[in-house]
C-alpha cells in the first residue's frame, strides 16, 4: 500500500508525534508498504528533509505557493492538498493533540475524501472536549467524576462556594496534563483556574479521585489488557508521561479479574458512547474499593514503541508491526461499511 504518515503538527505534543511518526513509518516500511512522512505544518523544504531524500517527490506536481501568508496554520490546508496528490491508500494519523486530534484535521481529510486511521471528526471533537465528553458519558450512565464548568466570559465562581477539596482544575480541551492542577483550598483553586483559562475558554473543576490510575486500549472493538500507571509524581504529568523512568507501568495490571473485566467493559462502552471507531484508549482512576471513574478517552493515544497501547497489545501477543496492520485493515473495513 501507499501510506502517508501524518506527523508533527503545531500542537504542544509535536515532539511526541514526531517520535510516533518515525516509529510508525519505520514499521510500515518493514511491513512492505511505500511510506511518505508528511508534517502538516512543514514547508516544501522541511517536508523533503523529513523524508531525507527527494525521491518521493518525483512526478508530484507540488502545488504552487500562493499568495496566502505563510503561517503554520495555512500550511495544514496546503499539505492536505499535497497528500491528495500523493494518492495514498490510507493516511496514518500519527499526530497528537491540537488540530490533529480535535477533529480539524479529520474534517480536512474528509473534505479531501482521504481515508485515515483513528476516530472520525465527530468523535475526535467530542473526546477532546472534556465537558462534552462528560455529557455523553452521563447520558450513557458511565462513571465520571462530579464536576463544575466555568465558561469565559461568564465565569462566575458562585457555584464553587461550597465545594469540598481536593479538586482537580483542568482546561477543557488540552492534553498531556498541560494546565492541570490538584488544589486543596479556594486560594489554590483560583490560581489554577486563572492558569487553566490561559489554555482554554472553558475550565473543568472535578472531584479528585484518590486511588490508582489504569488505562485500557481498544482496537477493532476489542479491549486490550488493562495497564496500571504509577507516576513518580502523584499526578500523571507531562514529565512522567514522556521522560523515561519517571513512571512505572504494570502490564497487565495486577488487579482482580472482576476489576479487569469491569474496566474493559466500561472502556468499550465509552468508546461507543463517544462514537469512536478504529482504536482508542480509555483512562481511569480507580478508588481503593475498586470503583472506577473514567478520566478521559484518547482518540490518538501515544504510539511510540513504548507507549501504553503498543505495550498492552504486546501483553496480548500482538507486536507493534502487527498492531499497525490491524489498525489499517480495520480503518479501511469501516470505510467500506459506510
Ligand atoms: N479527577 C481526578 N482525580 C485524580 N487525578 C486526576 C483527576 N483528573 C486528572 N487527574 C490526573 O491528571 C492527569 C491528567 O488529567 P486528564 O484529565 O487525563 O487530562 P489530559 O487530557 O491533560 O491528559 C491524569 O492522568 C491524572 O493523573
Ligand atoms: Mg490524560
Amino acid at each position: 500500500m501507499r501510506i502517508v504518515v501524518l506527523m508533527g503538527g503545531d500542537s504542544t505534543e509535536r515532539e511526541v508525534s514526531l517520535v510516533t511518526g518515525d516509529g510508525v513509518a519505520r514499521a510500515l516500511t518493514e511491513n512492505g508498504h511505500r511510506v511518505i512522512k508528511i508534517d502538516p505544518t512543514a514547508t516544501r523544504d522541511e517536508q523533503t528533509s523529513l523524508n531525507k531524500s527527494d525521491e518521493h517527490w518525483i512526478g508530484i506536481e507540488y502545488p504552487e505557493w500562493d499568495t496566502l501568508p505563510l503561517h503554520r496554520g495555512s500550511l495544514y490546508l496546503k499539505n492536505i492538498m499535497l497528500i491528495k496528490r500523493l494518492k495514498p491508500d490510507i493516511v496514518f494519523n500519527a499526530l497528537h493533540g491540537g488540530k490533529g486530534e480535535n477533529g480539524v484535521v479529520q474534517a480536512m481529510l474528509d473534505a479531501a475524501e482521504l481515508p485515515y486511521t483513528g476516530a472520525g471528526r465527530v468523535a475526535s471533537t467530542i473526546a477532546m472536549n472534556k465537558d462534552m465528553s462528560k455529557i455523553y458519558l452521563r447520558k450513557a450512565k458511565l462513571p465520571t467524576a462530579k464536576s463544575h464548568v466555568l465558561h469565559r466570559p461568564d465565569a462566575s465562581r458562585k457555584k464553587l462556594k461550597k465545594i469540598e477539596f481536593p479538586q482537580v482544575v483542568k482546561p477543557n480541551d488540552q492534553g498531556s496534563t498541560i494546565g492541570v492542577a490538584v488544589v486543596n483550598n479556594h486560594h489554590e483553586m483560583e490560581k489554577a483556574i486563572m492558569d487553566a483559562f490561559k489554555h482554554s475558554s472553558k475550565v473543568i473543576i472535578e472531584e479528585f479521585i484518590a486511588g490508582r490510575e489504569m488505562t485500557v486500549g481498544i482496537i477493532q472493538q476489542r479491549t486490550l489488557p488493562p495497564v496500571e500507571i504509577k507516576p513518580n509524581h502523584g499526578v500523571f504529568d507531562y514529565e512522567c508521561k514522556y521522560k523515561k523512568g519517571m513512571t512505572e507501568y504494570k502490564v497487565p495490571a495486577e488487579i482482580k479479574d472482576t476489576l479487569a473485566q469491569t474496566l474493559q467493559s466500561i472502556a468499550i462502552k465509552t468508546h461507543l458512547a463517544l462514537e469512536c471507531t478504529n482504536y482508542s484508549r480509555v483512562d481511569f482512576r480507580v478508588t481503593e474499593d475498586d470503583e472506577p471513574f473514567i478520566l478521559e478517552l484518547n482518540t490518538l493515544p501515544g504510539f511510540t514503541g513504548t507507549s501504553l497501547v503498543p505495550m498492552a497489545a504486546k501483553a496480548a501477543g500482538i507486536n507493534f508491526n502487527a498492531l499497525l496492520e490491524m489498525i489499517i485493515e480495520d480503518a479501511l473495513d469501516t470505510l467500506k461499511k459506510e
